[in-house]
């Protein structure tokens, strides 16, 4: 072990820096509209019980790999299987993460555009058509978005570059609790609007008939972009873990408060939609057209439509600086280059990223491959594809090549601290998870329809 590698310096910095990398668009942009377009609660529930089954022991596991070899993503299986393929899964892992960042640093443009909107009064006295229009004009322009997309990567530049301490676990103490502060708020502004209840029943009372094979692929897909497992992220963090620090119990709080803090967005936004009469299925734009026009039509407009993009990009930027660690520490450790250089790489790298993401909803509309634009390509290639491989590969991989004993030392600490369900966890670890991200993977190909014909 290398004993010289940073840490978290503390038990709070550790919880809120990994909720931090959680907690992002995908439980206040994606969680809700997904939520929207598949039917409610019925999505919910299927979603809670992906995050139960297998949410839980993938992030365990990837705790147990970044702590065990204190390595960047990659690193990591090069130095537990050493000159073996297994290192793919790390290799899939940072490249997962650069992906992300390409696409979601866009989105996270997006909100410092309306942030600064809802500042200066101009999202007010506009109707639904406009707030439509304008969004579609302002996300298929150039300058703009391209612009406010640069001013994000520079915003996680400058923390990635203060290093570890000082920069993520600083950054997140102070982001982290103002975030659960603005969203309690507009949450109580929300339920306390005439006819909330409709909204609270769409999200909490299921259908079961609407669920189908494509809301479970749905939801497993959600909960692995809202985990954030399934890629470097969690096996870069929890490498800068303390040997004292108790893996379940962090992956179980950070479990619950990314499930709340979706649940919350979900009870912030429905209340207020079905309020005003909207649809709730408006897909991707929910949170920038309809939101922005439910909070300017309250009074004190102005609070409730800063309040929530603020939200938003602090959500974003606590997010996008663990998808940027991935990268910065791989090519930092792999390649021995300072963190400052390596930093530059993964900003310049992400900056073409964004662009061409940013300008697939402009110029670059005809440009698709699979019928997708690059934005799509790049959010649908990693959230259904990367993750879930790699979700699936690291159980594989922990279940047949690591030793029970090593696992389980490491997981309870050198046998200081008790894990009492230890086998029904590796259980899951082992066959439940690998099994059912595989049923769903193969699902989601077309493969199983295809073999039901045969049969
Ligand atoms: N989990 C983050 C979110 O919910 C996104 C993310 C995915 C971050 C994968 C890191 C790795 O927004």
């Amino acid at each position: 072990m290398t004993d010289n590698r940073v840490t978290f310096g503390s038990k709070l910095g550790v919880i809120l820096a990994t909720v931090g990398c959680a907690v992002g668009l995908g439980n206040i942009w994606r969680f809700p509209y997904m939520v929207g377009v598949n039917g409610g609660a019925a999505f919910l529930l299927v979603y809670i019980i992906c995050i139960l089954l297998l949410g839980i022991p993938v992030m365990i596991t990837e705790f147990f790999i970044g702590r065990h070899s204190r390595k960047n993503a990659a690193g990591a299986f090069k130095k537990m299987a050493p000159g073996t393929k297994w290192s793919f899964i790390g290799y899939n892992g940072v490249l997962g993460a650069f992906l992300i960042l390409g696409f979601y640093s866009v989105v996270a443009g997006w909100t410092l555009e309306y942030l600064v909107q809802g500042l200066d009064g101009s999202l007010a006295g506009k109707t639904a058509d406009e707030f439509k229009m304008d969004f579609e004009q302002f996300s298929s322009g150039i300058v703009r978005p391209i612009g406010w997309t640069a001013a994000f990567i520079a915003l996680t530049h400058l923390i990635i570059i203060s290093g570890v301490k000082a920069g993520i676990e600083r950054a997140s103490k102070i982001m982290m609790p103002l975030l659960f502060l603005i969203l309690v708020v507009l949450c109580l502004r929300s339920v306390t609007l005439p006819d909330a209840g409709e909204g609270l029943v769409f999200l909490f009372k299921p259908d079961f008939s609407k669920i189908t094979s494509s809301v479970v692929l749905s939801a497993m897909g959600q909960a692995f972009f809202s985990l954030s497992i399934g890629m470097g992220c969690l096996i870069t963090y929890s490498s800068y873990f303390k040997k004292e620090t108790k893996l379940q119990a962090t992956a179980l709080q950070v479990t619950v408060l990314d499930t709340l803090v979706a649940v919350l967005a979900g009870v912030m936004i429905f209340p207020a939609v079905f309020s005003f009469g909207i649809a709730p299925t408006a897909g991707p734009e929910l949170v920038f057209i309809t939101l922005p026009n439910v909070f300017e039509q309250l009074p004190f407009a102005r609070i409730w439509s800063t309040g929530f993009f603020l939200l938003l990009a602090l959500a974003a930027l606590t997010s996008t600086i663990s998808l940027h660690e991935v990268s910065t520490a791989y090519v930092h450790e792999e390649y021995n280059l300072s963190r400052q250089k390596a930093a530059w790489f993964v900003s310049g790298g992400v900056l073409i990223l964004g662009v061409l993401s940013s300008l697939s909803f402009g110029v670059l509309k005809e440009f698709t491959i699979g019928g997708l634009n690059f934005f799509d390509a790049l959010d649908y290639l990693t959230a259904k594809i990367m993750l879930p491989l790699g979700g699936m590969l690291i159980c594989i991989f922990v279940g047949t090549r690591v030793d029970r004993k090593v696992l389980k030392a490491e997981l309870t600490n050198e046998g200081t601290i008790p894990f009492h369900f230890f086998n029904t966890y590796a259980f899951f670890m082992k066959y439940i998870a690998p099994f059912a991200i595989g049923l769903i993977f193969l699902n989601e190909l077309g493969l199983i329809n295809k073999l039901s014909r045969l049969f």
